[in-house]
C-alpha cells in the first residue's frame, strides 16, 4: 500500500509518501520570504506552491524508490487554510488521482495535526486527548476512534500560535514569532511578570486575547516605544508571556484528562515544537500516569506526512469521496460529534 500526501494550506509546500506503513519521504519547502512582510501574503503563497509542487512530487517519488503508477491513494489538504494556497495542492492531487485512476482523499488539516502522534515511534492509544495548538487553531479533542472526534473546547479568540506571533511582533522579534519568543524566553525570567491566565466559565476553552493586551499594556507602561526597553527586560516579557500561554494549555488539558477516561495525551501542531510546552506536557502525563505522545519536530509544523497518514486512516475505514469535493477555508470536520 503506497499513499501520497500533499499539503499546501499556508506557507509550506510539502509532499510525503507512506509505503507499507513506513514514511519513505516527507519533503517540506518553507516559504521564508514571507518573514520580511511580518506575515503570510496569500497570493505570493499560492504562486510559490505552484512553483514547488511538481519538483517536490518528483523528488518524493524518487526518494521512495517508486514510480507514480505504484501510488495506491492520493491525499491532499482540503482545508482549513488560505483558499488560493489550498487550491494548488488540492487540485494538483485531484488531477493526479484522476490521471492515475486512483482514489483521492481530501484531508482536514487540523485532523492531520490531531493524528500526527501516530507518526511517532510510541503511538497513541484510543481513547486519547489531542491538544492541537497551531497558528490558526487551539482545539482540545477527545478521540474515541479514527472517525469519532469530540471537540471539547477551543480558543474563544486568538490561537496560541497567533498570540506568540503577535507578541513577537510587539517585542520587535519578527515573524514567525513562536521560535523567536522561545529563544528569548530561554534568556529571561518567567516569574518576573505575572501575566493573566484566562479562566473561562466554559471548561476546556482558551482565551489569549486578554494576555496579548496585558503584554501590550506592559510594554506601553515602560516607555513610548519598544526600542526603549532593554534586551533583558524583553527576554523577561517573552518568558513570562510564554509561561502564561503554557499554563492555560496545561490546566485545561489536565482538567479534561481527569474528566475523560483516556489512555494517551497527544500534543500536536506548530506550537508543539515549543520545548517548554513539550516538557510541561510530559510532566502532566507523568503526574496523571497517562502516556504522552508528542511528534518529532518535523511533524509539528505543517507537513504532508500527517496528511498522508490521516488520509490513509480514512481510506482504511473504507471511506470514499466524490471527485467534486471542494476545498474550504474555515474549520469543518465530517467526523465531529459534539
Ligand atoms: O501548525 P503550524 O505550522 O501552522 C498552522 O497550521 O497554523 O503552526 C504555526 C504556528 C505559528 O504561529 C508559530 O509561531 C508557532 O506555530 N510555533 C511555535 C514554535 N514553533 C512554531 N510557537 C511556540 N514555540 C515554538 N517553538
Ligand atoms: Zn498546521
Amino acid at each position: 500500500m503506497t499513499v501520497l500526501g500533499i499539503e499546501s494550506s499556508c506557507d509550506e509546500t510539502s509532499v510525503a509518501v507512506i509505503k507499507n506503513g513506513e514514511l519513505t519521504s516527507n519533503l517540506i519547502s518553507s516559504q521564508l520570504f514571507h518573514n520580511k512582510f511580518g506575515g503570510v501574503v496569500p497570493e505570493l503563497s499560492s504562486r510559490a506552491h505552484i512553483q514547488k509542487i511538481v519538483p517536490l512530487l518528483k523528488q518524493s517519488i524518487e526518494e521512495s524508490s517508486i514510480s507514480k503508477e505504484e501510488i495506491d491513494c492520493i491525499c491532499a489538504t482540503a482545508g482549513p487554510g488560505l483558499i488560493g494556497a489550498l487550491l494548488v495542492g488540492f487540485t494538483f492531487g485531484k488531477g493526479l488521482a484522476v490521471s492515475l485512476n486512483k482514489p483521492f482523499i481530501p484531508v482536514n488539516h487540523i485532523e492531520g495535526h490531531l493524528f500526527s502522534g501516530f507518526l511517532s515511534k510510541e503511538k497513541p492509544e484510543y481513547p486519547f486527548l489531542s491538544l492541537v495548538v497551531s497558528g490558526g487553531h487551539t482545539i482540545l479533542f477527545y478521540v474515541k476512534s479514527p472517525v469519532e472526534l469530540i471537540k471539547l473546547g477551543s480558543t474563544v479568540d486568538d490561537a496560541a500560535g497567533e498570540a506568540f506571533d503577535k507578541v513577537s511582533k510587539m517585542l520587535g522579534f519578527g515573524y514567525p514569532g513562536g521560535p523567536k519568543i522561545q529563544k528569548h524566553a530561554e534568556l529571561g525570567d518567567a516569574n518576573k511578570i505575572l501575566f493573566p491566565v484566562a479562566d473561562l466559565k466554559k471548561p476546556f476553552h482558551f482565551s489569549f486575547s486578554g494576555l496579548k493586551t496585558a503584554v501590550l499594556r506592559y510594554i506601553q507602561s515602560k516607555g513610548s516605544d519598544v526600542t526603549e526597553i532593554s534586551e533583558d527586560e524583553k527576554n523577561d516579557i517573552a518568558a513570562s508571556f510564554q509561561y502564561a500561554v503554557i499554563k492555560a494549555l496545561i490546566i485545561e488539558t489536565g482538567k479534561a484528562a481527569k474528566e475523560f477516561p483516556v489512555k494517551s495525551l497527544v500534543l500536536a501542531g506548530g506550537v508543539a515544537a515549543n520545548s517548554v510546552l513539550r516538557n510541561s506536557f510530559i510532566e502532566l502525563g507523568n503526574k496523571l500516569n497517562i502516556k504522552t505522545v508528542i511528534p518529532a519536530f518535523q511533524f509539528c509544523g505543517d507537513n504532508a506526512a500527517m496528511i498522508a497518514y490521516r488520509g490513509y486512516t480514512l481510506f482504511n475505514e473504507g471511506l470514499s469521496f466524490p471527485i467534486d469535493y471542494k476545498p474550504y477555508a474555515g474549520f469543518k470536520s465530517e467526523y465531529l460529534s459534539f
